[in-house]
């Protein structure tokens, strides 16, 4: 087998392998079942064993309250786009969004099919390169929107905004348990597993139990939150690998200490390659200092070229997926909680040797 390298991707993104090995084992035969796991019914009991234990960890992680359901639904993040205002927004009613980059934007653009949207706060007039302090809210809106980390612009809310509403909904695709969260601060957490919990095809959905029933009983019964909360997930049948392997990032987040020793991981990871970056005399980071992401890290040279020769000198370097998003250039740094620390250490031999390189 070619030996792994190092793989920078915003997503799909790089797994811990201790879980890959793990579930090669299980393609074959889950546990001593001698069924691989792709080939268990869903309503079996090997596989509900499976799904229970996913869910029980999900909770016991993120310190989720019981009066929140943990789903596992499909179409992707971008579902939640729509789903959301369709549950709870009408045409009457104002949802809040928090602007701060491309995936707020699309956020956006499905709820005013639905209801009024106030824009609560944007930082596009500086290219989303930072996280606005303030943001005017709405009162009696629906619910108040924000996408906690920016994949694309690098940038990433410190906390939660100060919100009185009862419905703060966040999109946290792409810094879901990277760090302790306080569920009961918001009505909805989601995100897409494909970054931090798993590979593509399910989507984690947190909701309060009181969330669940807003939405109108005439929707497509598909696209109420309270089919899926009513059925376990089960009403149809739901994305089983990629519960099964969430279940297995879980344990293995678990086992380097929980959320809190995460936070810490993943900030040494990423404060070491910010200190590069603020000391290069080539390289920069594009998004403002306090408003870092401690997943996405983004930066450039300031001459397209000059980027273009960074990217291929790091791939023949052994290190993959460092281009930056087709919309800003330049380069991004994904190190997601799975990404190694001493992959970030390479990234940053590689930028001094061409900086080196360079300026000699
Ligand atoms: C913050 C954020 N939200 C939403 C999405 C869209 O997710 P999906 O591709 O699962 O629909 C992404 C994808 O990269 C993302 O980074």
């Amino acid at each position: 087998m070619p030996q792994r390298i190092y793989n920078f991707s915003a997503g799909p993104a790089v797994l811990p392998v201790e879980v890959l090995e793990e579930a090669r084992e299980a393609l074959l035969s889950l546990g001593d079942t001698g069924i691989g796991v792709l080939e268990h019914s869903h309503r079996g009991k090997a596989f509900v064993a499976v799904y229970e234990e996913t869910e029980a960890l999900c909770r016991e992680l993120g310190g989720i309250p019981a009066n929140y359901k943990v789903l596992f639904l499909q179409g992707g993040a971008s579902s939640q786009f729509f789903m959301i205002p369709m549950n709870l927004l009408t045409p009457e009613t104002t949802a809040d969004y928090l602007v701060t980059g491309a995936w707020s934007q699309l956020a956006v653009k499905e709820a005013q099919k639905f209801g009024k949207v106030n824009i609560a706060c944007t930082s596009e007039d500086k290219n989303f390169s930072y996280i606005p302090e303030q943001a005017t809210f709405t009162p009696g809106a629906a619910y108040a929107h924000f996408t906690s980390n920016n994949t694309i612009f690098g940038t990433q809310f410190s906390g939660p905004p100060d919100y009185s509403g009862d419905c703060l909904i966040v999109d946290a695709s792409s810094d879901i348990y990277s760090r302790p969260i306080d569920v009961a601060k918001y009505g909805m957490i989601y995100a897409g597993a494909q970054k931090n919990l798993g590979p593509a095809g399910v989507t984690l959905v947190i909701v309060r139990d009181d969330i669940v029933e807003r939405g109108p009983a005439t929707l497509p019964t598909m696209l109420q939150y309270r089919t899926h909360a009513k059925n376990q997930s089960m009403y149809n049948t739901p994305p089983t690998f990629g519960i099964y392997l969430m279940g297995l990032v879980f344990k293995w987040i678990k086992k380097q200490g929980g959320l809190a020793a995460m936070e810490t991981i993943n900030q040494d990871k990423a404060l070491k390659l910010y200190r590069y970056l603020d000391g290069s005399r080539v390289f920069k980071a594009t998004a403002a200092n306090d408003s870092r992401s401690m997943m996405n890290v983004t930066f450039i040279t300031g001459k397209p070229e000059l980027d273009e020769k960074f990217i291929k000198v790091s791939q023949k370097a052994g290190l993959d997926g460092l281009k930056g998003h087709r919309s800003v250039g330049g380069m991004r740094a994904s190190i997601y909680n799975a990404f190694p620390s001493d992959g970030v250490d390479a990234l940053i031999e590689v930028m001094r040797a061409f900086e080196l390189g360079l300026t000699d």
